[in-house]
């Protein structure tokens, strides 16, 4: 037998990137654009899962203590709307702050499936929620939210419980316009006519209030998007250092999106594991956007996708929007 035949009789091994080699390959193609780039779901590490945490808690990022204050005020009708024994999916759900509200204010509530990135965090807060709601099982899944999703059998096409897909905080923010919409199809695909879809989004408001929410005066936010580069060091064999790059983020209105960069303070070449990428002063790499929508403009998109949009929320000063949208 030739060793060309004895090749290919044997069976295709799939080969999967690792975390790293995945992160690796995502920084070499966002260093190698015209306008460089790196996708903000690598925020997420340990560290910058605290940081965002931290943000949370400053006084000029406005949304985390609107949404809850929304949520708290809505929570008897969701809880009419959802019924008894539902099965809940959060997308994001982080340190899952949000969700204790819900599991609270519904009526007993059967199983809960938070689904993130961050697999520490994510850990965590199960647990602690576990622990917290016993009569409520509780399925952790770490996953990307861009990527196709298996969910547990609770969640699947044919159960006999209302299930309510919870998308918070407003991360929807993070999806391109076309992402967003291909997020929301997909979202339908899991639901049964009449399941629902929660979800908070950031509305359009004054520049001096987006801009301030992104440059808190303590410094968290840059911190947050300097730990990309912190990340970045700390994983590979580089030069780069993150103190040769500052924070900056602004409020584009043309795209109605905050964006966030971070800003090389002089010509450099950074190596990453043999990979060379030259930058000139001034030059930024793209880091987040967070999209800003009117509830015109985001119920044209629920419309668009299979949703009625059956009820909306929002604080007093409207600057956040809390959706109950029902799969058609
Ligand atoms: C803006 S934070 C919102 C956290 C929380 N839901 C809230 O309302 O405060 C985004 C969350 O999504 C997670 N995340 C970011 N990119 C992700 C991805 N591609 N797939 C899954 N989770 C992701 C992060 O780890 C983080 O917990």
């Amino acid at each position: 037998m030739s060793e060309l035949q004895s090749n290919a009789a044997l069976p295709l091994v799939e080969h999967r990137a690792t975390p790293a080699q995945e992160f690796l390959l995502d920084v070499i193609e966002g260093f190698s654009q015209p306008q460089k780039t790196l996708p903000c779901k690598y925020f997420y590490d340990e560290r910058g899962s605290k940081l965002f945490a931290a943000i949370c808690e400053t006084e000029e990022y406005y949304i985390t203590r609107t949404e809850l204050a929304i949520l708290a005020q809505a929570l008897p009708e969701i809880a009419r709307r959802v019924g008894p024994a539902c099965d809940i999916v959060e997308f994001g759900s982080g340190a899952g702050i949000k969700i204790r509200l819900l599991l609270e204010g519904l009526h007993q509530p059967r199983c809960y499936i938070p689904l993130d990135i961050s697999s520490e965090i994510l850990e965590q807060s199960a647990a602690e929620l576990a622990g917290q709601f016993p009569g409520v099982q509780v399925v952790p899944v770490v996953g990307d939210y861009h990527k196709p999703i298996i969910l547990p059998e609770e969640f699947r096409q044919g159960s006999h419980h209302r299930k309510l897909v919870f998308f918070p905080g407003s991360t929807i923010s993070n999806f391109t316009p076309e992402e967003a919409l291909g997020f929301l199809s997909r979202i339908r695909d899991i639901l049964n006519p009449g399941d629902g879809f929660l979800i908070g989004v950031d509305c359009v408001k004054p520049a001096t209030i987006l801009n301030a929410a992104y440059n808190d005066a303590a410094g968290v936010t840059a911190a947050f998007n300097l730990n990309l580069l912190e990340r970045i060091a700390s994983t590979f064999h580089t030069n780069l250092r993150p103190q040769h790059f500052f924070h900056h983020a602004f409020f584009n209105a043309e795209q109605s999106r905050i964006e966030m960069h971070l800003v090389s303070r002089r010509d450099q070449v950074v190596e990453i594991e043999g990979h060379r990428f030259g930058f000139r002063q001034g030059e930024t790499i793209h880091t987040e956007n967070s999209y800003k929508y009117s509830l015109e403009d985001f119920n044209r998109l629920a419309l668009a996708t299979g949703f009625t949009t059956d009820q909306v929320w929002q604080d007093p000063e409207r600057l956040f929007s809390l959706h109950y949208l029902t799969a058609c």
